[in-house]
């Protein structure tokens, strides 16, 4: 009679200690326990400033994830870069824009933004843009002063602007004034294209700042009356 004691003893002592077979079923009892105090404490009002700061943490990741990973961005200028200009003005001025900050598609880290404009302009689907660049014209307009206001017969132009307000005008037919015409930001960097045969201007309308420019032409032209109309416009005076 002792003997069955003797060994039911340690079994019922050592066993629940170091047995992990009977050690599971207590603690997952004990975890569900906890679990169900947990959702009795998410019902109460106390619970809402706990929840509230698990929203605003989670939402802190998710903007931390989003800033350092660009391509994450749901932002739709992303997806414009390579594909059509969205903006009707922009497209009637064979113009698109990034801006100039980070992130921007232009802008993959901190140094700063750097773009090629004749592939950004090809590969947005911009017509007539220069393929090469026989001859780039780089330069700088100071506030209130107006470039180009000229016709090429014989080379199509790409443009990049940036650096001050500034007011983008191009000859197009299928627009009733005759032109399509937009105004880049001074947080804006735009590629432009003025196919041959087209008019376009530049004009500085900011107060301090100057805009600065590279054109992009596929020909080396000189600048006279056989091969370029000079004056196009009379409502812009330099
Ligand atoms: C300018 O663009 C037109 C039309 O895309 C193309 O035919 C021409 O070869 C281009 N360049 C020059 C220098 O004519
Ligand atoms: C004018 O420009 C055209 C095209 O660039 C060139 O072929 C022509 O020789 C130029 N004429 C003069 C007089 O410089």
């Amino acid at each position: 009679m002792a003997n069955p004691r003797r060994i039911s003893t340690p079994i019922n002592t050592l066993l629940p200690i170091h047995n992990p077979e009977i050690n599971t079923p207590f603690q997952s009892q004990t975890l569900i326990s906890r679990f169900s105090r947990f959702k009795l404490f998410l019902k109460k009002p106390q619970a809402f400033p706990f929840l509230l700061s698990i929203f605003l943490i989670l939402t802190w990741v998710f903007l931390r994830i989003n800033q350092q990973n660009p391509q994450f961005q749901s932002n739709p200028t992303k997806f414009s870069r390579f594909s059509r200009i969205t903006n009707d003005q922009d497209h009637d001025a064979n113009l698109i824009r990034f801006s100039s900050g980070f992130p921007s598609p232009i802008t993959k880290d901190n140094r700063g933004w750097m773009i090629d404009p004749v592939s950004i302009a090809l590969d947005s689907g911009i017509p007539g843009g220069a393929l090469i660049c026989a001859s780039i014209h780089v330069g700088e307009i100071k506030p209130g002063g107006l470039r180009g206001n000229h016709r090429h017969y014989t080379c199509n132009e790409t443009f990049l602007i940036w650096g001050a307000r500034t007011v983008f005008r191009l000859e197009n037919d299928a627009v009733e004034k005759g032109y399509g015409e937009v105004t880049v930001a001074v947080d804006e960097v735009a590629v432009a294209v003025s196919p041959m045969g087209r008019a376009h201007a530049l004009v500085n309308v900011d107060s301090t700042r100057s805009t600065f420019i590279i054109g992009c032409q596929d020909r080396v032209i000189s600048y006279n009356d056989s091969s370029s109309d000079f004056n196009v416009w009379d409502d812009l005076v330099s």
